[in-house]
């Protein structure tokens, strides 16, 4: 099997790949900037059509998105060129070439008043991102047996990633404070695990929406809580506050996160809890110091 992975740079794509090698899989991996990787930019329609030329993908793990939510209310036609139009010309691609598309879509897809919310409940993006992403998904969903995989939180062990997990490391170890948001809900997902439980949708044939989250439906100060007990660091450094507090140019849906009962169904399972994949985080952090 032939993957072309946009996106591989990235926290998602970059696990996904790793995952693919281990499978055996022909990977394609794509960026715009970094070296060793298939040249893609969303915005550039012949970069798509080359990219698809080059690799023949049997399958299409689409991560690429403009994931700078701030960024993006205050560049719309950015956002809608990279996170919708986009994903648009790469599933026309998917027509042609016969393959299966993935597409990472977002909890964000939701106006977060009566969260977690399950793959049926109505959407209602509050966001640029969030609209976009959404426009994006029903492009990927209008290709015959495509998979869209909402996901939430997302992090890892990766010093080349913004995630959470890593600022909340980075300011630690800096001694800087850092404010939290405590009145956001949602689930943290662990990216290995997304990377994990994706391709196994994959192999079970699974196509429409599915939500593939970690179980922890918690706000994020009590993740970040989380964290620090598991890395043994003093939460002193981290200030709740409210998201209105935070000065943010886009809306963050409040009482959100995802329901993976459909997920447990299709895989006989969900993704492990967080204690789990912070303990490990935590053992990594313990071979660097
Ligand atoms: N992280 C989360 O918490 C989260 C939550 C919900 C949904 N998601 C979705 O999951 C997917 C993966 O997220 P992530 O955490 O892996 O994001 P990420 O680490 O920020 O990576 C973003 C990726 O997008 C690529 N990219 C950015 N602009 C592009 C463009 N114009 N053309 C082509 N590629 C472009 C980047 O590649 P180069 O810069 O190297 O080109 C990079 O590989 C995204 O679709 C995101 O919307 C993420």
């Amino acid at each position: 099997m032939k993957a072309l992975i946009i996106g591989a740079s990235g926290q998602v794509g970059g696990n996904l790949a790793s995952l693919c090698v281990r499978r055996k899989i022909e990977v394609y991996p794509t960026s715009r900037v970094g070296q060793g990787f298939v040249y893609l930019d969303l915005a550039d329609p012949a970069s798509i059509a080359a990219a698809f030329e080059k690799s023949r993908p049997d399958l299409v793990l689409l991560c690429s998105a403009m994931t700078y939510v701030d960024g993006c209310e205050s560049d719309p036609a950015l956002a809608r060129k990279i996170n919708a139009a986009g994903p648009a010309l790469v599933a026309d691609e998917c027509r042609r070439a016969g393959a299966k598309l993935v597409y990472f879509s977002t909890e964000y897809v939701f106006d977060g008043k009566s969260g977690p919310y399950s793959e049926e409940d109505p959407v209602n993006p509050v966001s640029v991102y969030g609209l976009t992403k959404l426009e994006g998904e029903r492009a990927a969903l209008a290709l015959e047996n495509s998979l869209a995989v909402r996901t939430t939180v997302v992090y890892s062990h990766n010093p080349a990633s913004k995630n959470f997990i890593m600022q909340l490391i980075n300011s630690y170890r800096s001694g800087a404070k850092m404010r939290v948001p405590s009145d956001q809900l949602s689930n943290p997902t662990y990216a290995p695990d997304l990377a994990a439980a994706t391709l196994a949708l994959v192999e079970k044939g699974a196509s429409g929406i599915y939500n593939v989250v970690g179980p922890d439906w918690l706000n994020r100060y009590d993740f970040a809580l989380k964290a620090c007990a598991a890395f043994g660091f003093d939460p002193a450094f981290l200030e709740p506050r409210l998201t209105s507090e935070l000065g943010q140019a886009a809306a963050r849906p409040l009482i959100a996160g995802l329901k993976t009962d459909k997920l447990a169904r299709e895989l006989g399972r969900g993704l492990p809890p967080a204690e789990e994949s912070l303990r490990k985080i935590a053992s990594i952090i313990k071979q660097y110091e």
